[in-house]
This record gives structure tokens, sequence and C-alpha cells, in this order.
């Protein structure tokens, strides 16, 4: 059994107790009462994830004598919508949620986004814990406070700041995972190590077989604790996304352009901040920002990641006209995340739309020969 990790995470408010750890799941009432919570429990969840994980949960809090409501909302990103929101607080309303209730949300990021808006307007807020299940939810989705529901016409357009109570890691559930969906979240590790740490960088490519096992264990707590350690402190500076908070987006301008034009059941999110993180690292090197000795250790450990996608029929030029709409163009140039070494990263503007044709060929050349 690993040890458990425990930090306390800052914000404009106030501050919670982020747990990683195995067999949390089962001793959640424990962790609750410190955040007094007493009220009625509606735990927010999915077909697949209640019946993995569903059961355990409850009896833990049954066994407290926490009275519990659970609301299923449909698997898929395509569920994560304000008409679900909807149906999730009337259910709740009906099944006598009160004020000084608790929601806990079980399950990926679509679940924490979704769970995370409900509890900030349901009674203009109640208290929130999350127990993300992904490994994507863990090191992102769940920590740093950002809700939200997608709009017809793009992601996550309707949203809160809301800050959990108590984050609760069950590295155990990991273990159900599918394997594309433990690189997806691999990826934003990854992507914390390239733009704030290159040691932990390091520890997450020479430990990467072990950590894309998920195998419960001393390393894979300590890459999902410095993930989030380095994604709190980003957060504590800049909650609102005013400024610092943005180079997370590293890999994500390119890997939105990806997500749009592929389809979003054709590849996971952090599938496509691999590449969108590639594309981003050549440019940093085109520049002249990020020097040939760290780009091709970059290049080098991006390369070695084993996607399980074929990029035969990815459309350079339609990726280049996708990222024309993005937010963030302006004259077909683009402010975009580039790193001056590997561990710092900045916003960059004036980038000519252009370059992504160029950056999306080479990527292309890269994993024709990796798959
Ligand atoms: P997801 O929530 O759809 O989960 C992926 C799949 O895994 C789903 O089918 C889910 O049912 C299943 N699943 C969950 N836990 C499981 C387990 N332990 N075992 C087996 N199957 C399990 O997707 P995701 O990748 O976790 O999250 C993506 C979402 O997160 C997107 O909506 C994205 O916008 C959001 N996100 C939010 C933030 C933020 O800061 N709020 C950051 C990153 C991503
Ligand atoms: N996932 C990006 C952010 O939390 O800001």
């Amino acid at each position: 059994m690993s040890d458990i990790s425990r930090q306390k995470i800052k914000h404009q408010t106030g501050q919670y107790e982020l747990l990683v750890g195995q067999g949390l799941l089962a001793d959640i009432a424990k962790y609750l009462d410190s955040i007094g919570a007493t009220g009625p429990i509606g735990i927010i969840t999915n077909n697949t994830v209640n019946e993995l994980y569903g059961a355990t949960l409850r009896d833990s809090l049954k066994a407290a004598g926490l009275v519990t409501r659970t609301i299923l909302i449909p698997d898929g990103e395509a569920y994560k919508t304000l008409a679900s929101a909807e149906q999730v607080i009337s259910a709740l309303i009906a099944q006598g949620m009160e004020r000084s209730g608790t929601i806990i949300t079980l399950g990926g990021g679509v679940t924490t986004d979704l769970g995370g808006f409900v509890a900030s307007i349901l009674f203009r807020g109640v208290k929130l814990v999350h127990i993300p299940t992904t490994l994507l939810a863990m090191v992102d989705a769940a920590v740093g406070g950002k809700t939200g529901v997608n709009h017809s016409s793009g992601k996550n357009l309707i949203g809160s700041f809301y800050q959990p109570d108590l984050v609760l890691m069950d590295i155990d559930t990991l273990s159900s995972l599918d394997l594309r969906d433990r690189i997806s979240g691999y990826a934003e590790m990854f992507k914390m190590g390239a733009i704030r740490d290159k040691e932990y960088l390091q520890f997450l490519f020479s430990n990467m077989d072990e950590l894309l096992n998920s195998k419960p264990g001393d390393k894979l707590v300590k890459g999902i604790s410095r993930s989030c350690a380095l994604k709190a402190q980003i957060v504590e500076a800049d909650e609102k996304e005013a400024d610092l908070r943005r180079i997370l987006n590293f890999g994500h301008t390119l890997g939105h352009a990806l997500e749009t034009t592929l389809g979003y059941g054709e590849i996971r999110h952090g599938e496509a901040v691999i590449l969108g993180m590639y594309g981003a690292g050549w440019l940093s090197n085109q520049v002249g920002q990020l020097s040939n000795e760290e780009w091709e250790k970059l290049a080098d450990m991006l390369g070695k990641i084993p996607l399980q996608l074929s990029l035969e029929t990815v459309d350079p030029v339609a990726i280049e006209q996708a990222t024309r709409l993005d937010k963030k163009v302006a004259n077909s140039q683009l402010h975009f995340v580039l790193l001056k070494k590997i561990g710092e990263a900045h916003i960059q503007a004036g980038i000519p739309v252009l370059m992504i044709k160029l950056a999306v060929e080479t990527l292309k050349n890269v994993w024709k020969d990796n798959t």
C-alpha cells in the first residue's frame, strides 16, 4: 500500500485539502467529517463509474450515517450540457437536497466539470467534493476550480470558477481505465513538467511505462501529486486566468484544432494535447526560442508516448483552417504558448497561422514512423 499524499491547496477565499492514495474511497466518511459535511449527500456520477465504484462510496457514507442520493448522468462529452445540469438540479431538489448538503462528483472530467457547475449554482453554492476517477480529471479537471458545460457553439462556454472543499484521488480506481484514457491523463502531467519543472518531466519520462499502466504505488502517487501541486501554484497566482494561468494551454491551440477537425469521439483530449505540444515545441524552436538540443530532447520524449492513434486522415490544411477560428487569432496571427526552455513557458503573440500547417506536417511524419 502506497503512502497517502496530502496537500493544502490555497485559493482566493480559502483552502482545501487534496489527497492522493490507495483505498481512499472506502474511507471517504472520515475525510468528509473534516469539512463538516453533515447534510444530505448528492452523488453525481455516470452509469459506467457508478457500476464500478458507486457501491463502495455509498457503503462508506451509509456506515457513517450519512443520507445519500445518487444522480446518474449519461456517459460522454455530449451530455456535458446546460440541459443535463438542469436535469441533475431537478433530480437533486426532488430528492430533498438542501442548502446545507454536499455534492460529491465521482467520475472523469465530464462529471467533475458538470457536477462542479451544479454545485456552484444550486442554492447559490453548496459544499463540493471531487472524487476524480480518470487520470486526466485527477491531474487537471478536478484541480483549479474551473467548472462548466458545453454550448452548441463551443466547448466549456458556460461555467464558473468554483473551488471544491475537498478533492480525493483514489489511485485504485485507475486500474479499470482504458489505456487511451491513461495516455490522455499522462499528457496533461507531461504538459505540467514541460512548462514548469524539467526534473519532473524527466521523472515522468523515466517512469512512463509504470505510470501508463497505472500501477498503484508511490511513483503513481508522486506523479499525480506533483502535477496537482504545479497546477495549484499557477492557479493560486492567477485564479481567474488573467495572465499566468494561460500557460496551462500549452499544446492546446493545435490540440483543440485537432479535436474539432477529427471529432471528439475520434481523439481523446490528451492525445490531441500530445500532438499539440509537439507542434508548439517545434514552433518554439523554429522562432529561435527553444534550443536545438532541448527541442530534440522534447521531441524524443513526446515521440515515445505510445499513441493508439493513426494520423493518416489528419489534414494539415484543415487544421490550419480550424486554428483561424481560435479565440486567440487576430490578423491571421496567433497567441501561442511557447517554450523558452524545457520547464519555462510564456505567451508569444504574432505567430502566423500559416506555420500551423508546417507544424502538422512535421508531426505527421514523426507519428507515421512510430505507429
Ligand atoms: P470523461 O469524463 O468522459 O471520462 C472518460 C471515460 O472514462 C468515460 O467514458 C468515463 O465514464 C470513463 N471512466 C471514468 N472513470 C473511469 C474508471 N475509473 N474506470 C473506467 N472508466 C472510467 O473524460 P476525461 O478525459 O476524464 O475528462 C474530459 C473532460 O474534462 C472534458 O469535458 C474537458 O473539457 C474537461 N476538463 C476540464 C478541466 C478543468 O480545468 N475544469 C481541465 C481538463 C479537462
Ligand atoms: N485546464 C486549464 C485550466 O485549468 O486552466
